[in-house]
C-alpha cells in the first residue's frame, strides 16, 4: 500500500489545503497502512512541460505506483496553481493513462483512490452568483474521469470571507476527512 501526498498551496503553514490533506493521509495511513511517498510542488516546483519533460516519466510512474493518491488544491484566479498543473501535464499521457478507441476516449487508470482537498476563498456551489467561475473542481473532475479515476473531493470554502467563517469551513472539512477513512 502506497499513498501519493501532494501539496501544491504555496501559504506553507498557513495553508488550509495542507491541514486538510494532512489529515486525510493521516487518516488513510492509520487504516490501511502502508507508505507515504510526500511531493511538494510549492518547495520543490516542476518545470513547464516541454517535450524533453514529456519523455521523462518519473512523475507518471510514481502515480501509476500509487494506491491511494491525495492532492491538496487551492484554488488561485478560479482554477488550480500552475504548479499543480505541471504535475497532471505528466498524467495525462496517451498510451499509460488513456487512449482513444473508435468509441472515443478511454481511461487506463485502474484501482486507484484519488481524494482531492480543495480549499477556495468564495463559495461556488451550485446556483450562486460565482458557479460559472468554478474551474478547479471541474477541472480535477474532468481530468481524472478522463485517465479513469472517479476522484473524492472534501472542500473548505468562503475561506476569504473572515476569519470565523474560515475556521469553520476548515474545522468542518477536517471532519469530512474523518469520514473519507473509514
Ligand atoms: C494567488 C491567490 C489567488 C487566489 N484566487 C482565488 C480565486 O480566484 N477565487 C477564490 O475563491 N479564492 C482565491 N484565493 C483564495 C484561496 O483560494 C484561499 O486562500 C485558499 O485558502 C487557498 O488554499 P491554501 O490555504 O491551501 O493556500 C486566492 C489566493 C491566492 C493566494
Amino acid at each position: 500500500m502506497t499513498i501519493l501526498h501532494i501539496d501544491s498551496s504555496i501559504s506553507g503553514e498557513n495553508s488550509a489545503s495542507r491541514r486538510l490533506t494532512r489529515s486525510i493521509v493521516g487518516q488513510v495511513k492509520s487504516a490501511a497502512g502502508g507508505e507515504i511517498v510526500y511531493r511538494d510542488l510549492a518547495a520543490d516546483p516542476l518545470p513547464h512541460l516541454t517535450l524533453d519533460a514529456f519523455a521523462d516519466t518519473a512523475v507518471l510512474d510514481e502515480f501509476l505506483a500509487a494506491d491511494t493518491v491525495v492532492v491538496g488544491a487551492p484554488m488561485y484566479n478560479f482554477t488550480l496553481p500552475t504548479q499543480l498543473k505541471a504535475w497532471i501535464d505528466r498524467l495525462a499521457v496517451a498510451g499509460r493513462t488513456f487512449r482513444y478507441t473508435d468509441n472515443g476516449p478511454e481511461g487506463l487508470v485502474k484501482n486507484k483512490r484519488v481524494i482531492v482537498a480543495l480549499a477556495r476563498g468564495g463559495f461556488y456551489g451550485v446556483g450562486s452568483p460565482a458557479a460559472a467561475l468554478e474551474h478547479l473542481e471541474t477541472y480535477l473532475r474532468g481530468i481524472f474521469n478522463f485517465i479513469g479515476v472517479e476522484p473524492e473531493f472534501v472542500a473548505a470554502d468562503g475561506l476569504a470571507i473572515g476569519p470565523e467563517q474560515r475556521e469553520q469551513s476548515i474545522s468542518e472539512a477536517l471532519g469530512e476527512t474523518l469520514r473519507l477513512a473509514a
